[in-house]
């Protein structure tokens, strides 16, 4: 299969690499132009990709990396992991409509796009999908659309690319077919969404956890220790507490996590803001959606949001 991958990050490298270990052609493309010459230099810019590994799948001649959009001429599947950051509360979803226009331009009929970028539940059927229909004007009818978030747990040893369960949506079931087909080839394991919005749903849920899971194990309940003091503290934490018996969802010591940049207790403090915005973000335009249904009349609706801002 001929594989993009839009966006050449942490997730999207990854991705790249174990899609051409699994025997895929693949392209790897952005916009940086000086991120993908490191690339092609083999400097990884990623923990999760070792620089043999990325050397090894240049040197297979089945990974290309490019800021070339015409690289992605007659793809079989194109993977969108480019940036979604945080503005005002809500993300930023101007890299998804850009990679979305121009995976759009190459898009073939039969062909399958899915999104892999965080946003909020809605992002790829109604900002991804009409981007796609637009730039290669056929309709969604003609191709496979699909939405997979990225659930890997950095820094931790255990649980890879590889590995980690792999969550995988469709606009419509011959969708979820293909995308499910297409990542059954590079992971061990899928786990099929009833719909796009249940996995985008999903995505955030996990991601609240895992906030509140640093927060409870990780976080020392002081701004002052070092940020290796409130490793170890939070670890021995974690370890009693384990000790009951019940499993704790994640080890407090692995939390190589771009949920934490930089990972201090402050930043963790402003983590949970951005979480609660996005919530609050994705709360309202779920109510919005059942007020314009007519499900919940305009007074319910005004009165349930005044609560909510309270
Ligand atoms: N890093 C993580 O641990 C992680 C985990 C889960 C989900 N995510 C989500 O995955 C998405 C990608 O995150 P990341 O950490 O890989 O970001 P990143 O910043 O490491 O990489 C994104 C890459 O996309 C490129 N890019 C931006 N706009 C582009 C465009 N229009 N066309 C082509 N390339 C473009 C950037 O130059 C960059 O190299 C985000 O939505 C993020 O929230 C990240």
């Amino acid at each position: 299969m001929r594989v993009c991958v839009v966006g050449q990050g942490y997730v999207g490298l990854p991705l790249a690499i174990r899609a051409v270990e699994a025997g895929h052609d693949v392209v790897g493309v952005d916009v940086d132009a000086f991120r993908v010459k490191l690339l092609n230099r083999g400097e990884s810019c990623t923990r999760a990709v070792t620089s043999a590994a990325l050397d090894s799948a240049l040197a297979s001649g089945r990974l290309t990396i490019s800021t070339d959009e015409q690289a992605l001429r007659g793809f079989d599947i194109a993977l969108i992991t480019v940036p979604t950051p945080l503005r005002d509360g809500v993300p930023d979803l101007s890299s998804v409509e850009q990679a979305a226009a121009m995976v759009g331009a190459y898009l073939r009929s039969g062909a399958t796009v899915v999104l892999e970028s965080t946003s909020y539940p809605g992002t790829t059927e109604h900002v991804v999908l009409p981007q796609l229909e637009k730039w290669s004007r056929l309709s969604a009818l003609d191709f496979h659309l699909g939405f997979s978030p990225d659930r890997i747990d950095r820094g931790n040893g255990t649980w890879d690319v590889y590995n980690t369960p792999k969550l995988v949506a469709g606009l419509h079931e011959c969708c979820l077919e293909a995308v499910d087909g297409f990542y059954r080839s590079i992971v061990k394991h899928t786990v099929p969404a009833g719909s796009l919005v249940t996995a985008e749903l999903a995505k955030i849920l996990q991601d609240t956890f895992r906030h509140v899971d640093v927060a409870l194990t990780v976080n020392p309940g002081t701004g002052r220790v070092r940020q290796g003091d409130a490793v170890l503290h939070g670890s021995a934490r974690g370890r009693l507490a384990a000790s009951a018996g019940r499993r704790l969802p994640r080890d407090p010591t692995s939390y190589d996590s771009h949920l934490l940049r930089p990972a201090t207790p402050p930043a963790l403090r402003d983590g949970y803001l951005h979480e609660d915005r996005l919530g609050h973000a994705t709360a309202g335009r779920i109510t919005d959606h059942i007020a314009h249904i007519g499900q919940v009349s305009r007074e319910e609706h005004g009165a349930r949001r005044s609560r909510r801002m309270t």
